[in-house]
């Protein structure tokens, strides 16, 4: 096949020539045809051992691995709260079976007196449906207006400081509000982001599907994983020498993988950054509610701070751009299934904010019963309304089973030969770095594996609990890590960590 010009024969683009000339072609669409940005792209939390560990269940769910070493499978390798048995808080799932089948509140009598529904959740649906109509219709882009006006209200009792709703984006989970986010940040191949490393691998996996610049800097492991700013000067400089053109700083509080809490003085030192150096800051926030040591503290609570003080006397922290993002999806909320979540933008050039409402708006809107969590999460019930008794009593035991597993697994981290770990200070997971023997680094080499996936294999193999290996978020070059969430039930399987540690030491010795 060919094409013609007037000087004779035209060679074919290189695609065309692929398709019309391959004899192996089966497919329209084969792998090679796909964009390779999205081939390239890498997202460890669901990758090998996580596809490995679901056989596994599968396995045993028929009945069959019988010859396993474990009758269970852990997946202590995703922030899936529900999926690990967490329960759903009652109020909110009371108030979604209601939006779902508004008929029922024509029968409040049943609701009430056979069902246990108290008053404020009926009345919570009505207010809900009042603003959305129905959870089966649309919204408008940036979310329904009684719900921003909601979360506008939460931020102001968080923070003690205004909010706009006109600034507050719904989104169908972070996810989604870091993919718009990002999406309008990176306008070139040239464009660059900061994000720390170790990091949720969102972040590395959007800019590869972007076609942008990682533009990687480390956490301070010495220091519970604190965000240096020297290590973001320096990242930036680098990047600027090799023609970078960086435009955002993306910093994750509570931390993913890390479970690091920020203090004042470093994000204060993040945004003081920001402001000199005109870079964007996303904040991931999507964790504040998992605090174990200290008080959360927002980007936005510390940004007005600054604007306040006398550091600011000049207005150089004016026109800091700060984009914070929540979710329902972890906390003791746990409705990731549910996906909602929200991003406000402060700061922002109104014309780039029309930008991202177009972006959002080519989306239609994010899943309104998301929404409603949204509202639920920001507004549960209140001391002397009806349902806040059951809801403290659910949301603490949560708070306190969280908190108790995540000092069991540090307790026997703490315990095994050549593993150190932080202290939990926040977010569902641990992250201990294992100093691996030089025989096991060897034989990981053997089976064409690097260390730490050698190790989480090996690991998943002798006790059917998955983890993800660090090189899954990014680790110091020579050192090895591995996440685990503490979200499964029980701590007995913590026993199963140490013991399968333990041989695995001796095993390579
Ligand atoms: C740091 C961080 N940000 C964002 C997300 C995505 O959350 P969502 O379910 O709201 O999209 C996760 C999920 O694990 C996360 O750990």
């Amino acid at each position: 096949m060919s094409a013609h010009g007037p000087w004779g024969p035209l060679p074919l683009p290189a695609f065309l020539q692929r398709r019309a000339f391959s004899k192996t072609r089966t497919k329209g669409l084969q792998l090679d045809d796909v964009n390779p940005h999205v081939r390239n792209a890498q997202y460890a939390v669901r990758g090998e051992l996580a596809i490995k560990s679901e056989q596994y269940r599968a396995q045993l769910h028929r009945g069959e691995g019988k010859q396993l070493p474990f009758d269970s499978v852990i997946s202590a390798n995703i922030g899936n709260p529900q999926q690990l048995d967490q329960q759903p808080i009652t109020f909110f799932r009371q108030v979604a079976s209601l939006l779902e089948n508004p008929l029922l509140l024509e029968k409040e009598d049943v609701l009430k007196n056979s069902l246990g529904y108290k008053p404020d959740v009926i009345q919570r649906a009505r207010k809900l449906l009042d603003d959305v109509k129905s959870v089966g219709a649309y919204s408008q882009s940036q979310g329904a207006p009684g719900i921003r006006q909601s979360v506008a209200e939460f931020i102001e009792r968080r923070d003690g400081y205004t909010a706009d709703p006109a600034n507050i984006y719904l989104c169908a989970g972070a996810s989604s509000g870091v993919n718009a986010l990002m999406t309008v940040i990176c306008a070139t191949p040239q464009t660059g982001i900061l994000v720390p490393i170790p990091q949720y691998p969102l972040y590395t996996a959007t800019l590869s599907l972007l076609n942008a610049q990682l533009v990687p800097y480390y956490l301070d492991e010495s220091r519970n994983w604190g965000t240096s700013v020297e290590s973001i000067k320096t990242a930036l400089q680098e990047a600027k020498g090799r023609g970078v053109d960086v435009r955002a700083v993306v910093v994750i509080n509570p931390g993913n993988p890390t479970g690091g809490s920020l203090i004042a003085e470093d994000i204060t030192a993040v945004l003081e950054m920001a402001a000199q150096e005109k870079l964007v800051v996303l904040a991931d926030e999507v964790y504040q509610t998992n605090v174990f040591e200290g008080k959360f503290l927002s980007f936005k609570k510390c940004l007005r701070d600054l604007q306040k003080s006398k550091k600011n006397s000049d207005g150089r922290f004016d026109n800091v751009e700060l984009a914070s993002l929540h979710s329902i999806s972890k906390g003791m909320i746990g409705e990731c299934g549910h996906r909602g979540g929200y991003y406000e933008m402060v700061g922002f050039d109104p014309e780039v904010v029309a930008q991202i409402y177009k972006f959002v708006s080519i989306m239609l809107c994010a899943p309104v019963i998301g929404q409603c969590f949204v509202e639920m999460m920001v507004n549960p019930p209140r001391e002397g309304e009806p349902s806040y008794q059951l809801y403290k009593k659910e949301y603490d035991t949560i708070y306190q089973n969280l908190h108790d597993r995540a000092r069991a697994l540090y307790a026997a981290f703490r315990d095994m030969e050549g593993v150190e770990c932080q202290n939990p200070q926040g977010a569902m997971y641990l992250f201990p770095k294992v100093r691996l023997p030089r025989k096991a680094i060897d034989a990981a080499k053997k089976a064409g594996k690097s260390p730490d996936d050698f190790y989480c294999l090996e690991m998943l193999d002798a006790t059917g609990i998955c983890t993800v290996p660090g090189s899954g978020f990014g680790q110091e070059e020579g050192t090895f890590h591995f996440r685990t969430t503490f979200l499964a039930p029980g701590v007995d399987w913590v026993d199963r960590i140490a013991e399968f540690h333990k041989k695995f030491m001796d095993q390579h010795r």
